[in-house]
């Protein structure tokens, strides 16, 4: 039996969004897109992200069109802020994780706060990540980032 694999992710600046497309394509699965209400944009959007990063803050977003219920695998995407994830992502998972069967996570970054990141995703989802993946955004520019086939073939040798 094929395996259902959804890819959900917020992308502030188009980063994480191209690794979630990119996911997506290698997979052949679905993807949703995540979005806060609140004004992220700006210096202001970046301060107030930040500090609602930092503090674990919750924030508002669009209500969702897949149902993670009907998922094997849900592949969780995030902007590294503070060393955290955004507070969208956070939400999706506070919302959803009493329906996740599997998780995978990945992050895009300016180069720290990778590490502390999974874990703070692993504890709001509470559940242990079948396979990581990151990459900074310099290296998504340049389209230079390591190890994402071997994140690819875990997800796909993943048995259910
Ligand atoms: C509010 C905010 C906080 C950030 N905090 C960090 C950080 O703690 N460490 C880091 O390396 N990069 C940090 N960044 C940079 C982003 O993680 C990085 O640029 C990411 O690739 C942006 O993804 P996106 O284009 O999908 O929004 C921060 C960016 C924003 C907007």
């Amino acid at each position: 039996m094929d395996k259902k694999i959804l890819v959900v992710y917020y992308s502030r600046t188009g980063t994480t969004k191209k690794i979630a497309q990119e996911i997506a394509e290698f997979l052949s699965c679905d993807i949703e897109e995540i979005i806060d209400q609140k004004n992220r944009s700006g210096i202001k959007g970046f301060m107030s992200g930040g500090k609602d990063a930092m503090k674990r803050e919750l924030t508002e977003i669009k209500p969702i069109e897949k149902d993670p219920a009907n998922y094997d695998i849900i592949i969780i995407g995030t902007p590294v802020w503070a060393a955290n994830m955004a507070p969208a992502v956070r939400t999706y998972i506070m919302q959803n994780r009493e329906k996740f069967k599997n998780v995978a996570f990945f992050c895009t970054t300016g180069g720290t706060g990778v590490e502390k990141t999974f874990i703070e995703m692993d504890v709001a989802a509470k559940k242990q990540p079948i396979a990581t993946f990151s990459a900074t955004t310099s290296e998504v520019k340049k389209n230079t980032y390591q190890r994402f086939k071997e994140f690819i073939e875990k997800i796909k040798s993943f048995e259910i």
